[in-house]
This record gives structure tokens, C-alpha cells and sequence, in this order.
């Protein structure tokens, strides 16, 4: 049983597993804290216990893992520990099994950790992760995951998973790339996001898909970005932009409701979630992201806010090029809305600076957390944008071909929207970076201190690959 039903059973004999949070000897008393994940309770050893349990009791360290037997007696009026929800009670413990020792932990698994350097939590994460604060951040997590497969799957989405060794696609990022032994010098690349495949799955007839999508991205690392992370990824067909975004709209807003009572969200007088434009936000707040709380130190203020009517393309100087603000498979439309074909490939060839995108990025208190486009379902513009962007017509046919081929066998006008679910935790749980909210992150510099990853391989594992290293650092 959890520890923490011991309140409903006043009286009765209990047997509870668990980990010593610590141990107090007063006197001829042993007192110890036991825990599990749903609480702590305190159990104590006298020598009624029996001569061999009230022995092993004094034996006791931090963090074994015990069984005990007792019976839940209410503590006295001025015993009582108001700081937990066991406190009124304890077990008068009658029997104990010492199922394992532990060595003294590396740091205290009680208190919050932000105290203690990060090198050495992510070293020992399995240890970290003990502590009520990362407990209740996975909690919550899995609980947001689990509102979000159940409103989507009663309207009607399929939760679909697609590949993770695939081909490279373009959100923007370096891509992880990973060689293929039987095709020696040709590499699968890690999905950026699952954008193209769930693109097919609307030509598939799909219609609703949604996933909760591992997305990989060489990048460097900061507070609000890890190399690997997690979107809940949904696409629709035969929608317009007012369709997605009341759906996102509709999901979180009932999330918080359900999940985070507490919060207080900021709408606009229709009770809706603000839209800004780009130029707008841009204009006002210097950002595509602007913070729009009312006291940015209220821990439980939310503002969410939609971002619309982003530019098109945005000129790289780097690479001389138009780069797409979004992604290539965004849908363009004029300055002024419209989407009449003829004149936005006009505007494709002779100016694309001026184009607009169906794109909306979702933002919470300053953060971007999401972001999602009407696609081009014409293969015609789609290969124009390629083209505005500098590629070649074989580099297009090499790189999308099989996006172009699909377009032409019937394909539904179809749009999606990918939030990020680690922001969103972070956020939610007042928490000052994703690595927080993620069970096995990677450290800011890239690694993963517990595996000890990346790490070398042995020489015939390359060998088998066709790969050489140019340069070993020492
Ligand atoms: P985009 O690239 O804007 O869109 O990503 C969507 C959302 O994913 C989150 N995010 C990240 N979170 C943590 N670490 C990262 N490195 C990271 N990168 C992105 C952000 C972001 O808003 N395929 C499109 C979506 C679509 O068009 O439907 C996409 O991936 O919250």
C-alpha cells in the first residue's frame, strides 16, 4: 500500500516498503521517516518492537530500503506535525526486513537541490530525481500528457507514431546524424520534428493525427532548449488557422482549469486568448514573444497569447539566401490576406520579402510555446517556395520529391501546430529551465553525465561503418 493511505487506517495493522529519509534515536525510541512516492511517515522502534527488530531499527541509515510491519496509532495532541499530510499519525512498528543498504548519497535527496551544482545531480539523476520537487514535476508532467491523449482522442485524433531514423528535414536546426552499416557513407538523420510524416498521414486520410513526438536537434543548449525534447505534434485536415487555434485554445484552457486551479489566466475581454500580429509585437515589444503578464512576479499568472500574420521569408545574410520564418511547407499569402494563386507565385518570383505566412506561434509569458502553420497543399506553389529559397530543381526533387509525388495523388488542404511539452511544464511548475521537467536531460553543454555519453566507439563498430576519424582529441 502507499504510505500515504496509513491516515485512512487508524488502528490497523499496516506493512509499508520504502526508503530511511532519516533516522532519531531518543532515548530507548528509534524514530524513522519512511518514504515512498507518495508521502513520509513516521515509524517507531521501542523495545516492544522485539528484541531483533528493535536492534536492526538502531542499524538503520539513510536511504535503505526497508519493509516494515505495524499498527497506525494517532499521535498525541502536541506531537502532531502539521508540515505533513501523515502527521497525525505513526506506526508503531512490529516487525522490520532490511531488503537493502545504501551508501551515503552524494547530497541530500530532502530539500529542493537548487543549492546543489548541477554537475553533480545530472551525475547522479537516479538519486536527483528522489526528490519531492523532481517527483512532483514528473507527476505533473504525466498528467498534462494524459489530458492532452484524452481531450484529443475525444475529438476524434489517432495518436500515430512515425519514424526516428529517417531523413533530414528542415526546421533549421544541425541535424543528429546517424550512419547506416548497409549502406556504408549514407547516413539516416533524426527527426527535427515529425513534419513531413505527418503531412503524409494527412494525405494518408488521416485527417486528425496527434503524437506525443521526441523531436532531435544539434543546437546549442540553453534554459528553454535541449537537443532532444518533446512536442505534442497534431496535424488536421480541411481546416483553416481559426480551426487550430480554437482547438489549442479549447485544450489548454481546460488543462489549466483541471490541472492548475490556481492560475489565474489573463483573456481578452471576449474571454479568449489575445492574437497579436508580428508587426504588432515587434512594433510594441521589440519581440515575436513579448511577455504580456501584468506582475511578472506572480508565480501563478499566465499569459498565453497567439502571434499571427508572421513575414513569409526573412533574408540570411549568412547564406545569402530567403530562408522560410517558419518551415518551407508553410503556406504564403499576400500582404494584404488573400491567397489568389497566380499572385502569390508572382510575389514568390519577384518578391518574396513581402509575403505573408499562415503561420501562429503560440506564446505563454514570454516564452514561445509552439508554433504551427496552414500548410501549401499545391504542388505548384510548394515548388515555387523551394525554388525562392535557392534550390535547384534537382535539389528539390532530391530532397522533397517524395513530398511533391504525394501532393499529386489527392491531398486535403491541411494545417497543425506542434507545442513544446517541456516549456509548458517548466512554466507551469515555476521552474527555471526544462532540465527540471525532463526525466534524463542532457547538461548544457551537451552531455549526459550518468551514461557518459557521447562516448567513444570501438574501433569495429566504425570500421563497419565506413568511418574514420579524421582527428582523436586527447
Ligand atoms: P517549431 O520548430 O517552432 O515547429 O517547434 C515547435 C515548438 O517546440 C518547442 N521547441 C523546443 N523545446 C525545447 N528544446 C528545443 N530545442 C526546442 N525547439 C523547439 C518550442 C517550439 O515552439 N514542425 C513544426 C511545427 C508545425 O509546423 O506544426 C515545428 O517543429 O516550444
Amino acid at each position: 500500500m502507499w504510505i500515504k493511505e496509513v491516515t485512512q487506517k487508524v488502528g490497523e495493522e499496516v506493512e509499508l516498503l520504502g526508503w530511511v529519509a532519516n533516522r532519531r534515536d531518543h532515548g530507548k525510541l528509534v524514530f524513522i521517516d519512511l518514504r515512498d512516492r507518495s508521502a513520509i511517515c513516521q515509524v517507531v522502534f521501542s523495545p516492544a518492537s522485539g528484541e531483533r527488530v528493535y536492534q536492526e531499527a538502531q542499524r538503520l541509515r539513510g536511504e535503505w530500503v526497508i519493509k516494515v510491519k505495524g499498527i497506525v496509532k494517532e499521535r498525541p495532541a502536541g506531537m502532531i506535525n502539521e508540515k505533513i499530510p501523515t502527521g497525525k499519525v505513526e506506526i508503531e512498528a512490529q516487525d522490520l526486513e532490511i531488503i537493502n543498504q545504501a551508501q551515503t548519497l552524494p547530497f541530500d535527496v530532502g530539500g529542493d537541490g537548487y543549492e546543489i551544482g548541477e554537475e553533480i545531480r545530472m551525475r547522479y539523476r537516479y538519486l536527483d530525481l528522489r526528490r519531492p520537487r523532481l517527483q512532483k514535476n514528473l507527476l505533473q508532467r504525466n498528467k498534462i500528457i494524459k489530458f492532452f491523449r484524452d481531450f484529443l482522442e475525444k475529438k476524434d485524433f489517432i495518436e500515430v507514431e512515425t519514424p526516428i531514423i529517417t531523413k533530414s528535414t528542415p526546421e533549421g536546426a544541425r541535424d543528429y546524424l546517424v550512419p547506416s552499416r548497409l549502406y556504408p557513407g549514407k547516413f539516416y538523420a533524426l527527426p527535427q520534428s515529425p513534419q513531413q510524416y505527418k503531412q503524409l498521414l494527412m494525405v494518408a486520410g488521416v485527417e486528425r493525427y496527434f503524437q506525443i513526438a521526441r523531436c532531435f536537434r544539434d543546437e546549442d543548449t540553453r534554459g528553454d532548449r535541449q537537443p532532444e525534447f518533446t512536442q505534442l505534434d497534431l496535424e488536421m485536415s480541411f481546416v483553416e488557422e481559426e480551426d487550430v487555434l480554437s482547438l489549442i485554445e479549447e485544450l489548454y484552457l481546460e488543462m489549466i482549469k483541471a490541472l492548475y486551479p490556481q492560475k489565474k489566466v489573463n483573456l481578452d475581454e471576449n474571454g479568449r486568448i489575445p492574437r497579436m500580429s508580428y508587426q504588432e509585437a515587434m512594433e510594441k515589444y521589440n519581440s515575436d514573444k513579448p511577455d504580456l503578464r501584468k506582475d511578472k512576479n506572480d508565480p501563478d499568472e499566465l499569459a498565453f497569447l497567439f502571434i499571427v500574420d508572421f513575414p513569409m521569408f526573412e533574408w540570411s545574410e549568412t547564406e545569402k539566401r530567403w530562408d522560410a520564418v517558419h518551415h518551407p511547407f508553410t503556406a504564403p499569402k499576400l500582404p494584404n490576406g488573400s491567397l489568389e494563386k497566380e499572385k502569390i507565385l508572382e510575389f514568390l518570383r519577384n518578391d518574396p520579402g513581402k509575403l505573408l505566412a499562415r503561420q501562429y506561434d503560440f506564446v505563454l509569458n514570454g516564452y514561445e510555446i509552439g508554433g504551427g502553420s496552414i500548410r501549401t497543399h499545391d504542388p505548384e506553389i510548394l515548388e515555387a517556395v523551394f525554388e525562392t529559397m535557392g534550390n535547384k530543381p534537382e535539389e528539390i526533387k532530391e530532397k522533397f520529391g517524395h513530398m511533391l509525388e504525394a501532393f499529386s495523388y489527392g491531398v486535403p488542404p491541411h494545417g497543425g501546430i506542434a507545442p513544446g511539452i517541456d516549456r509548458l511544464v517548466m512554466i507551469l511548475e515555476n521552474e527555471p529551465n526544462i532540465r527540471e521537467v525532463i526525466a534524463f536531460p542532457k547538461t548544457g553543454d551537451g552531455r549526459d553525465l550518468m551514461m557518459n555519453s557521447p562516448s567513444e566507439v570501438r574501433e569495429e563498430q566504425l570500421k563497419e561503418l565506413g568511418i574514420e576519424i579524421s582527428k582523436k582529441e586527447k
